[in-house]
């Protein structure tokens, strides 16, 4: 199937799903696999039997271009670094850190001012990339990229496409190719980014408790030895990646299917209007806003960011009555968990109503996954959900944005699932 998963993986897994059912075998280069869609089999890999399985190989590319960080590494490594971050993520944390979001999404929302203005159309991919970037930099790295500002746009899209790309690829795509020199370059962009960053806050300690503190202060138990210059330099990598890429692209998903359907973004919007009578919206307004997490939920049904991840055995073991042997694959695709017709009525509609209590109680959890669960869940799933509420409320508050007629979106997943030709909207003024 390597052709085939190559060219379309999530047509290939969602027909797979559709004919097979809830275990299908695949056989992709080398590589032989199931693709699960059992919400009970989707537990036991992530979840139940989590130590049987590492990251499968097809994460390589990831770790040869990030580096074994929190995102990529396994076992004891890993418990270590995830140790180290969680306390940064800690609801107490997120409430101090929801302020700095609001006020990053009120400044991003002046800007538009002039755009609305202007009546031209804006690649809202390229904005909410910016915004989430910002966010991730000033609320959890206390920091921005000084001199890299403005390079760091386009040597982000590059490596995003050449790992993204070469992802379902057996080869190491180094061969000294334009293209691959061009990969080079971007990356040391982002190292040099990344470096500014760290020695800014060295030149600078700063007393807060933030992601760049508990990782410089972090010392070895039995060593007494702090994180090494090389190490830190991949966690603040994975986390600018890990980060921004995916709250962004949840953000543009969303912004999409507003504009694709009116009367639910009529109902936020007068949701917005009712409780915020005219103010901007922060942290303590969310709970009073429950259309709006629906409707953010229901963006990542449609268009989860991780659109499918992957798993390998390290030792034999029992899928939905089939014996999966050891160094086999098990795929686990959101895009495809969040489209079974079994869990979700019309699973093609946009329907943030479907989130509504009463008709999720029945649901399986493990049927929408767009964190994924279990230990390797998304430590910043909070995080990329206050972030994503307060700024849809704080956009939506003051614009209505419209896709450029005729342009056309097609869903392209790379690592993650991002919009192939971008996102070009128009703004209109509300307020
Ligand atoms: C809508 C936004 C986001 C989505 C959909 C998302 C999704 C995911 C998923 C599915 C995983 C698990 C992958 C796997 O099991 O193979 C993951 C892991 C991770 N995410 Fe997120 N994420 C988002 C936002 C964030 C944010 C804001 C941060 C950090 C600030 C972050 C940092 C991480 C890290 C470090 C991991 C690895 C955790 C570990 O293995 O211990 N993510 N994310």
């Amino acid at each position: 199937m390597l052709p085939a998963v190559r060219r379309d993986p999530i047509g290939v897994f969602m027909r797979a799903a559709r004919q097979f059912g809830d275990v299908t075998y695949f056989k992709i280069g080398p590589r032989r696999g199931f693709l699960v869609t059992n919400p009970d089999d989707v537990r036991h890999v992530l979840q139940d039997n989590a130590r049987n399985y590492h990251k499968s190989p097809l994460y390589e590319k990831l770790r040869m271009f990030l580096g074994n960080g929190l995102l990529t590494s396994e076992d004891d490594f890993w418990l270590r670094q995830r140790r180290i971050a969680q306390p940064a993520f800690h609801r107490q944390r997120m409430a101090a850190i929801a302020g700095v979001m609001a006020q990053l999404a009120r400044d991003a929302a002046a800007r538009w001012r002039p755009l609305a203005a202007a009546g031209r159309p804006v690649d809202i991919d390229e904005e909410m990339m910016r915004l989430t970037r910002t966010v991730v930099l000033r609320a959890l790295l206390g920091a921005d990229l000084g001199p890299f500002t403005s390079t760091i746009d386009d040597a982000w899209t590059i490596i995003n496409q050449h790992v993204g790309e070469s992802f379902w690829s057996l080869g190491l795509d180094t061969l000294p190719t334009l293209k691959y020199r061009r990969f080079k370059a971007a990356r040391a962009v982002l190292r040099g980014a990344v470096d500014h960053v760290i020695a800014e806050r060295r030149r600078n300690p700063s007393g807060s408790a933030d992601l760049l503190s508990m990782l410089m202060s972090a010392r070895d138990e039995e060593t007494g030895e702090s994180m090494s210059d090389d190490q830190l330099r991949v966690e603040v990598t994975t986390f600018l990646l890990a980060g921004q890429e995916t709250t962004s692209l949840a953000l543009t998903w969303t912004w999409y299917l507003l504009s694709q359907h009116s009367a639910a973004r009529d109902r936020l919007e007068a949701e917005i209007d009712t409780v915020l009578d005219g103010r901007p919206p922060d942290y303590s307004d969310l709970a009073n806003l429950p259309y709006l997490r629906m409707v953010v939920d229901e963006s990542m049904r449609m268009y989860p960011p991780a659109w499918g991840f992957s798993r390998q055995a390290l030792a034999d073991d029992t899928l939905g009555g089939f014996r999966l042997p050891r160094g086999w694959l098990a795929f686990v695709i959101p895009y495809v968990m969040h489209r079974l017709p079994a869990y979700w009525q019309d699973p093609d509609v946009f329907e943030p109503e479907r989130f509504l209590p009463d008709r999720s109680a029945e649901r399986p959890k493990f049927a929408f996954i767009p964190f994924g669960a279990g230990p390797r869940r998304c430590i910043g799933d909070q995080f990329a959900l206050i972030e994503t509420q307060l700024s849809v409320a704080t956009f939506a508050q003051q614009y209505r944005l419209h896709l450029q007629p005729g342009h056309k979106v097609d869903p392209w997943p790379l690592i993650t699932l991002r919009p192939r030709f971008g996102m070009p909207m128009t703004i209109e003024r509300r307020t």
